[in-house]
């Protein structure tokens, strides 16, 4: 090649480098999977969560710590509509420009967490001239007329305000923070829906509810009874919680896709979720908040909410049934899974195995920072270290390689699960091997010579092994894991026999680093990987 030619090359790489460098945050599907796309290529997030009253400078000093430890990339905090329009139209973002510097600082980034509208269903987060005005931001009412405690999303004021004062949050964001990504997506209210009354019944909600169900519903969320006609005709039992998500979504995207025309960042909305394992989902009953984005309404969310990239679960139940239910409802062709709450509990760790391993685009733990305060017995007793620790130990694992992780599992090449609460052996398929896992077993020798060969290793007392898997190769695999005897085997109806399995991790630039092979005692039951997570490179192999 000339020289002229190279340096043309050359700075078309550049030219190209810059381009990503400066592409916004954004999603992108491929074969039923997604990415989140950071920088142009796929992003991991390691999250965690700080708690809802964290969002202030003083309380930062409380958060920075344990986002370190936890060694997330990062950080989930809310900007409350209380916090930056106190007075209508008077606008502080000071604590945004807080909050960014100092994410800079820790070398992490952050996802916003709009509370706006709606916190939990509920107006809390609003500012006081918004809750002293119930006539100008109506909230929603029953059969009778009375007022429940969550607002209308037919308040039209109320949508018009809030949108006004996202649409600056966002403004403000793209000023300050429009070249550099730090912040990588926004949540746009939280845990919406309505407790104890299934939708508005107010003179407007009421007209909107004898109208067609709109063309776009029809065609995401399947119709029930009639295929066209009003909420009634079409969905029967289901049409009063199907209309409000419909009501609640709409007044969402409404704002998310003024706030995106300012500035284009991916937006979700996150879900306090109903059982997913109540099949087929019954019609409301008070189980649940209705109105909000249920796995079983993400259809009605797609339709009336297109500038919602992502309906995701909030997961507060560890069993591990429930778990496992819920990452299958929400993980979509039309949904990526994002879990931006998981319980600060210990037993909640070996599900980001799960999550990681399915390629999800990220995960975060609820409430880690060492505020004086816990949601137990939702999360946590624990203030300090302790918080972090089941969570830590997972992503000091992927941290080094979340980029490669992030972009194996948008090419299908990932798999993870937890260890169930029935402790029963699993298996993970892959072309042309299989995973077989099994836990509570010592890690020498097998548990049917009894004796103290049938004694669990120290540490598996409670559920908590789990694994995830990248086939990196036709016959190659990264594992990582703990608490678990992984067996590796050939498909149905071939043979092969591991050649090599090798411990080692990913240093900073990403390259492997072997520090041992497993041999002998160590893989002649299997891969028993210990209470403190592994990292293995396994070469299987095929004899000729
Ligand atoms: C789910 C909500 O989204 C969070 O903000 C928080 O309130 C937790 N529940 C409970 O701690």
């Amino acid at each position: 090649m000339k020289t002229s030619s190279l340096l043309a090359a050359a700075l078309v790489g550049l030219l190209s480098l810059q381009a990503a460098a400066a592409e916004a945050p954004r999603l992108v599907t491929r074969d039923g999977r997604h990415a989140l796309l950071v920088d142009g290529k796929p992003f991991l997030i390691l999250g965690g969560q700080a708690h809802n009253s964290s969002n202030y400078p003083e309380a930062l000093k409380t958060v920075w710590p344990a986002i370190d430890d936890l060694k997330a990339n990062t950080l989930l905090m809310p900007v409350a509509w209380e916090q930056v329009e106190p007075q209508e139209g008077r606008f502080d973002f000071s604590f945004l420009d807080t909050l960014v510097k100092q994410a800079r600082e820790h070398g992490k980034h952050l996802v916003l967490l709009w509370f706006g509208t709606w916190k939990n269903t509920s107006a809390q987060y609003t500012p006081e001239w918004v809750k002293l005005d119930p006539k100008r931001f109506p909230f929603n009412v029953d059969r009778e007329g009375k007022a429940n405690y969550s607002l209308s999303p037919f308040g039209a004021e109320t949508l018009k305000a809030d949108k006004r004062a996202f649409v600056a949050l966002m403004g403000h964001l793209k000023k300050i923070d429009g070249d550099r990504h730090t912040v990588l997506m926004v949540q746009v209210e939280n845990e919406v829906g309505t407790y104890g009354l299934v939708r508005d019944f107010s003179p407007a909600a009421q007209a909107a509810f004898e109208q067609p169900v709109p063309a776009a519903v029809l065609e995401r969320q399947k119709p029930r009874a009639a295929a066209t006609g009003s909420w009634r005709e079409v969905y029967g039992d289901y049409a009063d919680e199907y209309f409000h998500a419909w009501a609640v979504a709409r007044y969402i995207g409404d704002i998310a896709k003024a706030g995106r025309a300012v500035y284009d960042l991916p937006m979700y909305v996150n879900n306090a979720l109903r059982d997913p394992l109540e099949q087929p989902p019954k019609p409301w009953n008070k189980n649940f908040a209705s109105g909000g984005p249920t796995w079983d309404v993400i259809g009605i969310y797609k339709a009336a909410a297109p500038a919602i990239d992502i309906a995701a679960p909030d997961v507060y139940n560890p069993e591990s049934a429930q778990v496992n239910a819920n990452l299958g409802l929400f993980q979509r062709p039309d949904n990526a899974l994002w879990i931006p709450e998981i319980g600060s509990k210990p037993a909640y760790g070996r599900f980001l195995y799960a999550m990681l391993g399915r390629g999800a685009i990220g995960v975060s733990p609820f409430g880690i920072d060492y505020f004086d305060y816990t949601n137990h017995p939702l999360g946590t007793q624990a203030t300090d270290k302790a918080i972090v620790q089941p969570f830590e130990r997972v992503y000091r694992m992927f941290a080094p390689l979340q980029r490669q992780w992030a972009q194996w599992a948008f090419e299908g090449r990932t798999q993870g699960i937890g260890e169930g609460d029935d402790r029963k052996p699993q298996q993970l398929d892959f072309p042309g091997w299989t995973a077989k896992l099994t836990y509570r077993l010592g890690r020498f020798g097998e548990a049917s010579w009894g004796g103290d060969y049938a004694k669990p290793a120290p540490g598996t007392e409670e559920p908590g092994g789990g694994a995830a898997i990248a086939q990196i190769g036709p016959d190659e695999f990264i594992l990582i894991g703990e608490r678990v005897r992984v067996r590796m085997e050939p498909a149905a109806g071939t043979s092969g026999m591991l050649l090599r399995a090798e411990q080692g991790r990913f240093d900073a630039e990403g390259r492997w680093q072997m520090e041992r092979v497993w041999n002998g005692d160590q893989v002649d039951y299997g891969l028993n990987l210990p209470a403190e997570p592994v990292m293995l490179k396994i070469k299987m192999g095929r004899p000729r």
